[in-house]
């Protein structure tokens, strides 16, 4: 099932690309049949019982629609992802939402209980400091597995560095306050960190999660987390799905009362989606050779906040054989404003269309105005 140069969408539908990028300065744009593919991937994996989108990963309103219509359901981190989502789906949606708020203020607690959202707890702290909201709620607690991994330290999300969920040392603990506050907890969850290809990585979460499990009778659900990784560049191994569900099922087997469940973000939009611009100046520095393109790390963070490797691509020039190595830039004031260097690429001509491959998560999403620099429109094909 691994991706080669003919079947990368955005090769396929260059021509529509081409037409977006005519009339747009810089665009994203996301293939929402790419995106419906990897949901049914997914949600086909034998042990899983539902599989929850990560919505923090892109939230434009086609693509949640996309994802709901293939039968996917939410996880959701603030009040504002829940009623975007409401919004965009044109449904309460209160059955298919899971609220993972990390150190957030209890009114936000209070909310989602209003709301009658299922609600994650990541923390002693709600416990002890808020036992009174929490009396006679059905709950998931996020527990660090301490194992994990992720394609870079700022996105690891287990261990004593990581701010996330609640310790295995703190399980005594966590007995007595949800006792104390007369709550039931129905779920054991984690997210491990993100960008994991190994699949493997699930089976250890899953046994890590038992020994909270086995502590509540109620538990109905371990929540494996999302964090699947998507390769980089066309041709690495694709992650390997099959292999996943053959140790989902082994776990399965062996514990059969649980239900379980995954949350990927990255994994069901990350390819669907790219970034267009237009080259705007060339340079030669030393031996340096620099090519300018019309938006930057506004627009995709990834580069400079993780060292994150995209694939960068001539779409005018597509054809033609990638004789330099440059370094390409955006137009923001910061030597960081890189989106990959050292690349191989055709020789380019002022205007020609840049794309950046891989930007359907994180993209848009974690844009920002910075240098007052309009965030590109999103388009979907
Ligand atoms: N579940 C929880 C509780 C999470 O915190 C996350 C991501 C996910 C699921 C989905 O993880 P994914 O499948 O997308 O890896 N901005 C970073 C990724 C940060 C992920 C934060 N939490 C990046 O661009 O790589």
């Amino acid at each position: 099932m691994q991706a080669t140069q003919q079947e990368v969408w955005w090769v396929r539908k260059r021509d529509e690309l081409l037409k977006v990028a005519e009339e747009n300065l810089n665009a994203y744009v996301y293939d929402l049949e790419t995106i419906e593919r990897a949901a049914l991937d997914m949600l086909s994996l034998n042990s899983v019982s539902r599989v929850l989108y990560a919505m923090k990963a892109n939230f434009n309103p086609d693509v949640l629609r996309t994802l709901a219509n293939a039968g996917v359901d939410f996880d959701c981190v603030s009040p504002g992802e829940v009623t975007h989502l409401r919004d965009a789906l044109a449904d309460n949606a209160a059955g298919r939402i899971l609220f993972t708020p990390n150190f957030a203020p209890r009114e936000e607690y209070a909310w989602g209980i209003k709301e009658r959202l299922r609600i994650t707890l990541d923390n002693l702290f709600p416990l002890k400091a808020w036992p009174e909201l929490f009396a006679g709620q059905r709950l998931f607690v996020r527990i660090d597995p301490n194992h994990g991994g992720g394609h870079h330290e700022h996105v690891v999300t287990v261990g004593k560095r990581s701010k996330f969920g609640v310790s295995l040392q703190e399980l005594d603990e966590l007995v007595e306050l949800v006792d104390a506050a007369n709550a039931t907890v129905i779920g054991i969850h984690a997210h491990s960190g993100s960008g994991i290809l190994e699949p493997e990585n699930w089976r250890a979460v899953a046994g890590a999660l038992l020994a909270a499990a086995e502590r509540f009778p109620e538990v109905e659900v371990l929540d494996l987390g999302g964090g699947i990784g998507v390769p980089d560049k066309r041709g690495d191994p694709a992650f390997d799905l099959p292999a996943l569900d053959r140790y989902l099922a082994e776990f399965k087997a062996s514990h059969p009362k649980y239900e379980l469940w995954l949350e990927p973000g990255r994994y069901l939009v990350a390819v669907a989606g790219v970034l267009l611009a237009h080259v705007t100046q060339l340079k030669g520095k030393g031996n340096m050779q620099y090519v300018g393109v019309s938006t930057g790390m506004n627009a995709l963070i990834r580069p400079a906040l993780y060292n994150a490797y995209h694939e960068i691509v001539n779409l005018t020039r597509i054809a033609e054989e990638a004789s330099e190595r440059v370094t390409v830039v955006g137009p923001i004031c910061e030597t960081g404003d890189k989106f990959g260097s050292d690349r191989p690429l055709p020789p380019s001509m002022e205007n020609d269309v840049v794309l950046i491959a891989t930007v359907g998560a994180y993209g848009r999403a974690m844009s920002s105005s910075y240098n007052l620099r309009d965030i590109p429109r999103e388009f979907t094909i």
